[in-house]
């Protein structure tokens, strides 16, 4: 079983998706965090994330350790993070660590939540279920400075509005696995919706799709 969630950046994917791995008993992976740590590779070591022959060469150094590392939350990495992915040998460079995953979690658990911006349309395309979150840019800005400010960073509202626009900008408007909802996706705006209601809906329809699939073949 395989759950595919993408959508832009603090539209509730990641928490969604700690839910649902939660709730099914499931793997779960945070694709954005491999894009970050390619990112704070390339920064730690002086580079441009710009630079495709850096960024190539620090994809196909990341480990699944780099993925525990507090700094890759940082806003500096954030931002060269959708840089770095705009790259296409990057994001060849990171399939496979992807879809191993997907295929066959490290925990032995039965399936996976994959969550990031083409998991749907490009890392695993016959997922169970794909579901695109989305809310306004203000909404989003809206939640991301409350979380820095509950992390005791400072937070510009308008600082943080304008980031997540251009972030927006940089991964949609690319051409490698742009962020677009795959044709057979969910979408949930979760513009009003907590947490607890974004998590019901998406439960609903994942529900109704593994309700929807054939009976496994007995033996
Ligand atoms: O979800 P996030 O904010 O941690 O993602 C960081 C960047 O990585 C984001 O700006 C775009 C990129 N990304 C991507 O291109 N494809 C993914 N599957 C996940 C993230």
């Amino acid at each position: 079983m395989i759950i595919a969630i993408d959508g832009p950046a603090a539209s509730g994917k990641g928490t969604l998706a700690r839910r649902l791995a939660r709730h099914f008993g499931l793997a779960h992976l945070d694709t954005g965090g491999l894009y970050r740590a390619v990112a704070l590779r390339v920064l730690a070591g002086g580079g441009n994330p710009a630079d495709a022959a850096v960024a190539a060469a620090a994809a196909g150094a990341v480990a699944a350790g780099d993925l525990a590392d507090p700094r890759l939350r940082l806003e500096p990495v954030a931002q060269a993070a959708s840089v770095v992915a705009a790259i296409p040998a990057v994001r060849q460079a990171l399939l496979a660590f992807q879809r191993g995953f997907a295929r066959k979690p490290p925990g032995g658990e039965p399936g996976a939540v994959l969550d990031g911006r083409d998991i749907g349309t490009v890392i695993c395309p016959a997922a169970t279920a794909k579901l695109f979150i989305t809310a306004t840019p203000e909404a989003r800005a809206e939640r991301r400075a409350r979380e820095l400010r509950e992390a005791g960073e400072p937070a510009i509202y308008e600082a943080v509005l304008q980031d997540m626009k251009d972030r927006d900008a940089r991964d949609s408007q690319r051409r490698a696995a742009p962020l677009v909802p795959a044709d057979d996706a969910f979408v949930l705006d979760t513009t009003t919706l907590d947490a607890d209601a974004a998590f019901a809906a998406a439960l609903a329809f994942i529900e109704r799709k593994l309700a929807a699939q054939p009976p496994a073949s007995p033996g």
